[in-house]
């Protein structure tokens, strides 16, 4: 009681003292056009009066592209040193599928027998029967043209270069491997003005099985992403699978191109194998390659990779609810075969798993069933969930319309509040992870949409900030900020646009945004073994211009979190924050890390959209 008495005298002595210091300092500030207009938000923190416990982790999403890429990223380096900085915990990494070949370890379906090519106008089939010490002894078919069909079925289009079928005799047959391009200077053009497939289907002698891994891309931005993460809890999500384990009225031809976007990628609704073994096998064979050296394919054969790596959580899938349009039915079993799949090829019964990674529609009955265990197969754990969260703008240059983000957010915490209810009703050890939170911009993949200014990056660090602040008075344990780098149509990559507004790097320079520094800063200041949420209230009672929580910690360590959700400077009044620490990051600081002020004042202007962390002095100076 006495505590709080001296405290609220201090405030009171504070509060008179700052007022009048800066009726002075206010004048300038008025010049400025977007200050709102109202008297400083006093913020009371009641420094004794526990609110919550904390503990929430604040960290990120990467998202595989090609500006992760060692082949095709002239930023790579910058990306994962500025990710290593974060020394984050619990990162998510989605291998997503818009660039099937950084996403999808086996394009093509398995053959038996036949060895199949299927390539675009410009780029080359390599064969091969090195696996059976053989040579090509057989070209069953051939075409240059507009032919179609899988391994095994496939046809002659209208457009068909005549001699395509001796074309390629003459230059495989007898050999050990051969690569053929698809191009009119060796076929002739059957077809001017139409864009022409080379198909080709052959035999090896002596006979061998086809399988069709390339772990090319898959490995080095897996690699890059575990050395910089090292020691660190990691969630990795392979989201994407091979679209050929489902049913398709006419088979998906994916890019040639790595770097080339294929949004249709996950087709199909249901299993050609309704078992599910053949989804497992995939997996297990995935899981074995990276953890286990290697693994046994389709036709018994060893493919070695030396890889022993390790990591603790494993997603399973993504926002399956728009891919294959799965029903939580569906789902649950899919979840499990994956599971039992990779304890078939891995028999590591350590990995923990994370479950149904929901997008924006969050159906409350999905969590009633997948929570439920009796809707499982026996030992299958529910380690964690996973659900997202994206505000969305409707604009992509004009600032005010951003004030709206953290409206978006409130109802999402509704939404939170009743996921919860259920969660701890079926399975409360199961623990959460919203593991994507972020903002998106309209027309964000459309190459000609307008750049946004430099202030939405302060305007989505805002957004996160809270996002992770409210979410943390919900006891979530995890809350992953919505991803490392994307970017605009790049021209000198031939890149087109990858979720730009999403985006915590600068996809030039690699350098941290204001979405980096916030994360960055959240993740240096929150410590979830020691600190508690206290009572705090401001005068901004309808929560409209800003947010405020103080924090302290078991050895004392008082810290406030404040932000502005206002296109607007506001002032705030801290009592009994001078001589303390400021850490601000705002438009002025920039790519740069948060701006550090010792406060001599306890009235702080925050310009638009600016996060503060301010540290009070130590208690015993009060
Ligand atoms: C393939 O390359 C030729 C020659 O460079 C070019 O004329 C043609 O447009 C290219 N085809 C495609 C589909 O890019
Ligand atoms: C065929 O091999 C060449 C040379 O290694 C490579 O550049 C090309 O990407 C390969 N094509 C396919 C379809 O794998
Ligand atoms: C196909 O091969 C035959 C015989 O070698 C040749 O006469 C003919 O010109 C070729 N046709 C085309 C379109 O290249
Ligand atoms: C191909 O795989 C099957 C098993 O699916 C096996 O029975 C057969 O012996 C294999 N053939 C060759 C040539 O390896
Ligand atoms: C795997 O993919 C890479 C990149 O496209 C290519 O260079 C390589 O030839 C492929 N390997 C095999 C065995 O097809
Ligand atoms: C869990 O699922 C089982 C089987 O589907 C059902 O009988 C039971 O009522 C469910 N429990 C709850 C609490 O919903
Ligand atoms: C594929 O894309 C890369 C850049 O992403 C580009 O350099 C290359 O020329 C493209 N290849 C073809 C054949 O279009
Ligand atoms: C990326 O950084 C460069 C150099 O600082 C800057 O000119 C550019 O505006 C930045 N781009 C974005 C989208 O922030």
């Amino acid at each position: 009681m006495k505590i709080v008495q001296c405290v609220l005298i201090i405030i009171l002595c504070h509060l008179a003292c700052n007022i009048a210091h800066l009726s002075s300092i206010s004048e300038t500030d008025k010049k400025h056009p977007d200050q709102v207009d109202e008297d400083p938000i006093l913020i009371e923190i009641s420094w004794t009066i526990h609110d919550y416990v904390l503990h929430t982790i604040p960290t990120l999403q990467v998202v595989t592209n090609p500006l992760l890429s060692r082949q095709f990223s002239p930023i790579y380096k910058e990306i994962f040193a500025n990710l290593k900085k974060l020394n984050a915990e619990y990162i998510r990494y989605a291998v997503w599928y818009p660039y099937p070949k950084l996403a999808v370890a086996e394009l093509d379906p398995p053959s038996d027998l036949f060895q199949c090519g299927n390539v675009g106008e410009n780029f080359s089939i390599n064969l091969s029967c090195k696996q059976s010490s053989g040579v090509i002894s057989k070209v069953d078919f051939a075409s240059y043209g507009t032919s179609s069909g899988t391994c095994g079925q496939m046809q002659q289009g209208v457009c068909h270069a005549a001699n395509s079928s001796e074309i390629v005799q003459r230059v495989c047959i007898g050999q050990q491997q051969c690569s053929i391009p698809a191009i009119s200077d060796l076929f002739g053009d059957p077809c001017k003005g139409t864009v022409k497939r080379l198909l080709i289907q052959i035999q090896c002698d002596p006979p061998q099985n086809n399988t069709y891994y390339n772990f090319t891309y898959l490995d080095t931005m897996l690699e890059d992403f575990l050395d910089a993460t090292d020691g660190h809890s990691r969630i990795i999500s392979f989201s994407t699978q091979p679209n050929w384990l489902f049913k398709q009225a006419t088979p998906h031809i994916y890019p040639d191109n790595a770097t080339f976007t294929d949004w249709g990628y996950p087709v199909g609704t249901q299993l050609v194998d309704e078992t599910m073994q053949e989804l497992g096998d995939y997996y297990g064979r995935l899981f074995a390659w990276y953890t286990r050296g290697g693994f046994i394919d389709e036709y018994g054969r060893k493919h070695i990779s030396n890889y022993q790596y390790n990591w603790d959580y494993t997603e399973i899938f993504n926002e399956i609810e728009g891919e294959h349009s799965m029903t939580i039915e569906y789902y649950t079993r899919a979840y499990d075969a994956v599971i039992q799949g990779i304890r078939r090829h891995t028999n590591n019964y350590d990995m923990k798993y994370v479950g149904m990674s929901l997008g924006g529609h969050n159906e409350f009955s999905w969590y009633r069933y997948f929570l439920n265990h009796s809707n499982h197969a026996p030992n299958i754990p529910l380690d964690m969930i996973s659900y997202h969260f994206y505000a969305f703008g409707n604009s992509r240059t004009d600032p005010k319309d951003w004030e709206s983000f953290f409206g978006q957010l409130d109802i999402f915490i509704f939404e939170v509040e009743q996921i919860e209810e259920i969660r701890k009703n079926l399975s409360p050890q199961t623990r959460t992870t919203i593991d994507e939170v972020g903002v998106i911009l309209p027309d964000d993949n459309i190459p000609e949409a307008p750049q946004f200014p430099m202030i939405y990056w302060n305007a989505a660090a805002a957004l996160y900030a809270y996002a992770w602040a409210r979410i943390s008075r919900q006891g979530i344990d995890v809350a992953t900020h919505s991803q490392l780098v994307g970017f605009p149509e790049l021209p000198d990559l031939q890149l087109q646009p990858q979720f730009p507004s999403v985006a915590l790097l600068n996809w030039t320079t690699g350098e941290g945004t204001a979405k980096y520094w916030i994360t960055k800063l959240l993740i240096d200041t929150v410590d979830i073994d020691n600190d508690e949420a206290v009572v705090t209230q401001t005068t901004d009672t309808s929560g409209k211009n800003i947010f405020s929580q103080g924090f302290i910690s078991k050895n004392g360590h008082r810290w406030v979190l404040i932000i502005n959700k206002r296109y607007a400077n506001v002032d705030v009044f801290l009592p009994g924050c001078t001589g303390g620490r400021m850490q601000i990051v705002n438009e002025a600081s920039g790519f740069g890390p948060p701006t550090e002020i010792i406060l001599t004042l306890s009235r702080i202007t925050l310009s638009p959209f600016a996060v503060a962390i301010v540290h009070m002095p130590s208690s015993e100076m009060e």
